[in-house]
């Protein structure tokens, strides 16, 4: 199908659709997007079974990293599936920014209908998508973001700086129950330069730094498990006897610092030597959270496939969009220690969030 939109459509469409968000009254809950979406979905894919046309996507995917990664990658083919009328060219760009660039630019070689993009990293994207944009071709952003450009119709992700707050105000909170005073903290961040990392790292810091915690050592760990065992068994050497906490920007960097503090014989998660905070809230996580090896982990929602493909529905319905849509994600913790939290969140706002209690991980995971 090549229903391009012409670039001065496109750029009206943009328009239309910042003036649609902006603050936190345009967000969407996971139960109501999706429903949505699924909604559009049915009826676009009867509507292009009967025209025999499909809607070609291209999807730069930032790479295998982790578990977090392969639901993405899932959700999104799952989404853009011939069945439901369309034709996806995925790249695995191996969490490397100039492939991922070049990937688009082959994209828009291939004349694509829509492009979707995970950054990598958030900056460096103003050239190539003022390509997309000659080209008339429309751009969806999901997970992570882009900071330096607005030459994108939509985007579809996490509030990451949320994750952070919350993880540090839980550590606060938790503390104070469990009447631990000396919090000695060390950070295995995810990607460099990735917004992910970037709003993990911000949200949890603002926490720290009101309370006056020390954070030895933060390092990147690259949001792989390989990555996060290599950080944690030089940390273990470096500061040997003299951390409580550690904080993995994910489950599978979590699960390689795991490894490296087994080795290193320090133990970690419910009433140990260590205090394990994750992200992500993979299966595999939950189960080490419903096991009291990690004591909480903060939701990251990859499954954005459907919300991804009901947007460009209604782009080929000539509808407006809104410019931005956030996950709901809950905070899964190992004790019944606490019930919620409450933080001033990224967009100002004092909000009070329920924890969960991991009790039976396989039901309680989705991906
Ligand atoms: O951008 C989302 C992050 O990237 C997830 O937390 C992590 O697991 C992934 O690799």
């Amino acid at each position: 199908m090549k229903k391009r939109l012409v670039a001065g459509m496109l750029v009206s469409l943009m328009a239309a659709s910042m003036v649609a968000c902006g603050s936190s009254s345009d967000t969407a809950t996971t139960d109501t997007a999706a429903d949505a979406g699924a909604d559009t979905q049915t009826e676009a894919a009867e509507d292009t079974a009967a025209s025999g046309d499909l809607i070609t996507v291209g999807f730069a995917q930032v790479g295998h990293e982790s578990d977090w990664r392969t639901a993405s990658t899932n959700s999104v083919q799952a989404a853009f599936s011939e069945e439901n009328g369309y034709d996806l060219q995925f790249v695995d760009c191996d969490n490397d920014s100039a492939k991922q660039i070049e990937a688009v630019r082959q994209f828009i070689q291939d004349d694509v209908d829509y492009i979707v993009i995970d950054p990598i990293v958030s900056t460096g994207w103003d050239t190539v998508l003022t390509e997309c944009e000659d080209a008339g071709i429309p751009v969806i952003v999901i997970d992570r973001t882009i900071d330096d450009s607005d030459k994108y119709v939509s985007w579809v992700g996490s509030e990451f700086m949320n994750e952070g707050l919350a993880a540090g105000t839980w550590l606060k909170d938790y503390a104070a129950a469990k009447g631990i005073t000396d919090l000695n903290i060390l950070v295995i961040e995810g990607s460099n330069g990735s917004s992910a990392q970037i709003g993990r790292t911000d949200g949890f810091k603002k926490i720290a730094d009101a309370e006056g915690w020390t954070i030895l050592d933060s390092q990147d760990g690259d949001f792989t498990q390989d990555g996060g065992q290599q950080v944690m068994e030089s940390y273990c050497k470096s500061y040997e006897g003299q951390f409580n906490v550690v904080v993995c920007q994910n489950d599978n960097e979590a699960f390689g610092a795991m490894d490296a503090m087994k080795a290193a014989g320090v133990s970690y998660g419910v009433d140990k030597d260590v205090i394990l905070i994750s992200f992500d809230a993979c299966k595999a996580g939950l189960e080490y959270v419903q096991s009291g090896d990690i004591n909480a982990d903060f939701m990251c929602y990859p499954l954005q496939g459907e919300y991804c493909a009901a947007i460009v529905q209604q782009l080929e319905a000539g509808e407006t969009v809104a410019k931005q849509t956030f996950m709901t994600e809950p905070w899964y913790v190992a004790e019944d220690i606490l019930e919620s939290i409450t933080y001033t969140n990224n967009a100002g706002e004092e909000v009070t969030e329920e924890l969960v209690v991991v009790t039976d991980a396989a039901s309680q995971a989705s991906y």
